[in-house]
């Protein structure tokens, strides 16, 4: 692929897409990164990618302007053997300054492990349906929200603590997930000494008017915190989800590279929405994040490597909206038959 297609040298006047004078997304907004590929995206590959390869690809995308890198996770290594090598990452790969290294945690003894490892931040994980929670993390709701209470007791003051809600959107196995219950479980975190919250669509599920639905009000409600939405794009909804959660005023979105991810507990997962898609969206839009496409494509591109599968990321395989291909060879007399055919009407009236 040509790589000099992939950077961001907007039209003529220098403004987005199109968007200059009618469009109310004309206004720049600052939208927050979090790439969640070599936690979310690595979980579900059968796989085992090299240490040194994982901390060399978290090194690059470390460099390429994401605000959050969600870097492994602290689970148990017979649930997650992609990602038993959690200490040698952590401990392994360069810490670039204003980017902040964040890893899953599902229990106590994830939390010590990632705290030893001194992660900056602590991303809680548990469901909002009981079907999933016992699935994926082996314990009912209550005793998971127990124990990261816990944890956030513990904690909290010594790294910064994220709670993700997992099937947020919808359960894969039980269905429609009640939103009040979402937010209620939500409002147990908000009112501890969290930094944020993530609201995960698992398997994509969520559709625009729903998430609009659930996270209207939000940034009010949870005033104080990062509020952040975590999609997957299995229904091809992804994007347009992230839409309705900017036109109610969340600026933090988890993607990931390439576009892989998926939950091995949850029937059906597929990947999460694409990094380098998501970025290119928000800056033909006019919106900052911060990001560079040509680096992030880079990512991707070693990330799809890594992997050795075809992979859903669009961008990386397109280029870049302002991309140019030249116009056919015979244009010159294609345009002359045109011209010809005008003459020959306006001469026969
Ligand atoms: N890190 C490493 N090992 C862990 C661990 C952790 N965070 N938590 C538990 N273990 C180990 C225990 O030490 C024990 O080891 P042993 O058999 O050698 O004694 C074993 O795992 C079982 O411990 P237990 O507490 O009974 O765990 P469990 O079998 O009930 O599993 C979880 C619970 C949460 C650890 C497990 O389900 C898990 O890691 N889930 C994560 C799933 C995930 O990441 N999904 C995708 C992201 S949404
Ligand atoms: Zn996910």
């Amino acid at each position: 692929m040509n790589s000099q297609a992939h950077h961001f040298a907007h039209s003529t006047d220098d403004t987005p897409n199109g968007t200059a004078t009618r469009s109310s997304w004309s206004r720049p907004r600052r939208v927050h990164i979090h790439d969640v590929a070599m936690r979310d995206g690595l979980q579900i590959e059968p796989v085992f990618v090299p240490s040194e390869r994982k901390i060399a690809l978290i090194n690059a995308l470390g460099r390429t302007g994401v605000s959050k890198i969600e870097a492994t996770s602290f689970t148990s290594p017979k649930a997650i053997p992609a990602l038993r090598d959690a200490e040698e990452v952590m401990n392994g790969i360069d810490r670039v300054p204003g980017v902040k290294y964040a890893v899953l945690v599902p229990n106590l003894k994830g939390a010590e492990r990632a705290m030893l490892c001194k992660a900056d931040e602590i991303n809680l994980v548990m469901s909002a349906s009981q079907t999933h929670n016992l699935a994926n993390l082996r314990m009912t709701r209550e005793q998971s929200a127990r124990s990261l209470l816990q944890i956030i007791d513990v904690a909290a003051g010594q790294v910064d603590v994220n709670i993700s809600i997992s099937t947020a959107f919808g359960c894969p196995m039980e269905g429609v997930v009640a939103p009040e219950e979402v937010i209620r479980l939500g409002d147990r975190f908000a009112e501890r000494r969290v930094r944020g919250i993530t609201l995960c669509d698992t398997t994509g599920m969520a559709n625009p008017a729903q998430v609009e639905a659930l996270c209207a009000g939000l940034t009010e409600r949870w005033k104080g915190l990062e509020i952040t939405l975590h999609f997957h794009n299995t229904r091809g909804m992804g994007l347009a989800n992230v839409i309705a959660g900017l036109a109610v005023g969340i600026d933090r979105y988890d993607s990931s590279l390439a576009g892989l991810g998926g939950c091995p507990y949850a029937p059906g997962a597929t990947g999460n929405i694409c990094t380098e898609d998501l970025a290119h969206m928000l800056d033909s839009m006019g919106m900052e994040t911060g990001a560079r496409l040509d680096a992030l494509i880079a990512c991707a591109m070693q990330m799809a490597e890594m992997v050795g599968h075809d992979v859903p990321g669009q961008v990386m395989k397109a280029g870049a909206w302002d991309k140019r291909f030249p116009a056919p060879p015979d244009l010159e007399q294609t345009r002359e038959r045109a011209l010809i055919r005008e003459l020959e009407a306006g001469t026969s009236q």
